[in-house]
């Protein structure tokens, strides 16, 4: 065993080099365990403890099936043509074009496929991305939390600050966009949204949206729309934030194929928008990456011009998300069906009637593997709440059935104390 003297010595010569945002001559040091660490540990402990009992897994957060098969049809074909096998730059027009009658099909918005939608690789890298449009070092990001981190990771690598702005059960999980100080608006250069909402399930209002547009104008500020998870409506039709009128003069949407496809790994989404900002992201992305490959784009075109797609995979996690809030309500816990996403966000429980007590989300959902074998992701930013993910695998409807009923079992059997 080295001493912690020698592991120092030890260190490369660039241990000094590296940023600060990644944590300076630190890096690598960290005895920090994060939250999905501890998931995974925890979940080791359960298999050990309980080699034979099934592991109920909620927390997976991606897309039990492969992306429909005439979809990799297309992809197998034209992974073959030799025109597909360059440089994608900044995307096929075919890709843009299918964007563009989603859009118009979806939800009567108009685009100019070539100056007012982008593709990118994933929208994971659009929110890398977009910082660097708009953040100069003391710009602010408006943040809702929880929520998904990319766009403030990024703007506190270019120097700017993240203003979080929670979300509460008591403003509907919407932002409280009146709370935020002046001085924070002087500095406000992006608000990024998200809705339907991961990880509450909440939708926007219209009349918020329209809010926000306003405020944009008034404060000066450029609205991202996460969209990652529109095609998961459950309550209405899905509603696009480029549909509020004004939108277009304050932001861009960011639609993903990944959720609502399922098509996770295959890198797929676009930025839509204000025509300035579409280039200006282009821009930045034309000096990160060459595109995703043009066969890619052409399957995931495919894809968008199949409404039929979509609309299977939103019954499937509705009808899988309509039996799991019937037995968390069977079993103690207080939840409704969200307004999308396959993420069910549900006040976690204080402690069990056998005298357990939980102080954090952290510590029910630790109890919920190692003691139940039940898989959860806890949010503990805003209130403590468990997230239920409705990717489980089963292969049928019966499969779905015994998974609610061995899990009702578990539950019951735990006495929660709400
Ligand atoms: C809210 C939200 N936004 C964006 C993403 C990124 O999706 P992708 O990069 O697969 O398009 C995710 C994925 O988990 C998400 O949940």
């Amino acid at each position: 065993m080295s001493t912690a003297s020698e592991q120092q010595v030890a260190d490369p010569y660039f241990q000094e080099l590296f940023a600060d945002r990644i944590g300076g001559s630190q890096y690598g040091k960290s005895t920090e365990i994060y939250k999905f660490e501890k998931i995974k540990r925890a979940k080791r402990k359960a298999l050990e403890t309980h080699p034979d009992r099934q592991l109920l897994d909620f927390g997976i957060g991606e897309n039990d099936a492969m992306a429909d098969e005439s979809v990799r049809q297309v992809m197998a074909n034209e992974v073959n043509q030799p025109e597909n096998r360059g440089y994608a730059d900044n995307g096929v027009a075919e890709y843009k074009e299918a964007a563009a009658r989603f859009m118009k099909r979806h939800f009567d918005v108009s685009l100019n496929p070539a100056t007012q939608i982008n593709h990118c690789i994933g929208s994971k890298p659009a929110y890398a991305m977009l910082p660097a449009v708009f953040i100069n070092p003391g710009d602010v990001t408006l943040m809702t939390v929880p929520g998904y981190p990319v766009a403030g990771t990024h703007t506190r690598y270019y120097g700017g600050e993240v203003f979080r702005l929670p979300l509460l059960a008591e403003n509907d999980f919407l932002p409280d966009l009146d709370s935020i100080p002046d001085d924070i608006y002087r500095r406000a250069k992006l608000l990024v949204l998200n809705y339907p909402n991961s990880p509450t399930g909440r939708l926007a209002p219209p009349e918020f949206f329209e809010k926000v547009v306003a405020l944009a104008k008034e404060k000066q500020f450029v609205v991202v729309h996460d969209a990652a998870h529109i095609l998961l409506t459950f309550d209405g039709q899905p509603r696009s934030f480029l549909q509020t009128p004004g939108a277009m003069d304050v932001g861009v949407e960011v639609h993903s194929m990944s959720k609502g496809y399922d098509m996770i790994g295959w890198r797929m989404g676009f930025v839509a928008g204000h025509e300035r900002i579409v280039s200006a992201f282009a821009d930045v992305k034309d000096n990160s990456d060459s595109g995703q490959f043009i066969a890619t784009q052409k399957a995931a075109a495919a894809a968008l011009d199949d409404d039929s797609i979509p609309t299977r995979i939103n019954a499937k996690y509705r009808r899988r998300m309509e039996k799991l809030v019937a037995v968390l309500n069977e079993c103690g816990f207080e939840c409704e069906m969200p307004g999308g996403t396959y993420f069910l966000y549900t006040p976690s429980p204080k402690g069990t009637e056998s005298g357990e007590t939980f102080d954090k989300a952290e510590d029910a959902t630790r109890f919920l593997i190692e003691q139940l074998g039940i898989v959860t992701v806890p949010w503990d930013d805003a209130g403590a709440y468990l997230r239920f993910s409705v990717t489980y695998v089963a292969e049928s409807e019966a499969d779905e059935d015994a998974l609610m009923s061995e899990t009702k079992q578990r539950l019951l059997n735990a006495k929660f104390v709400s």
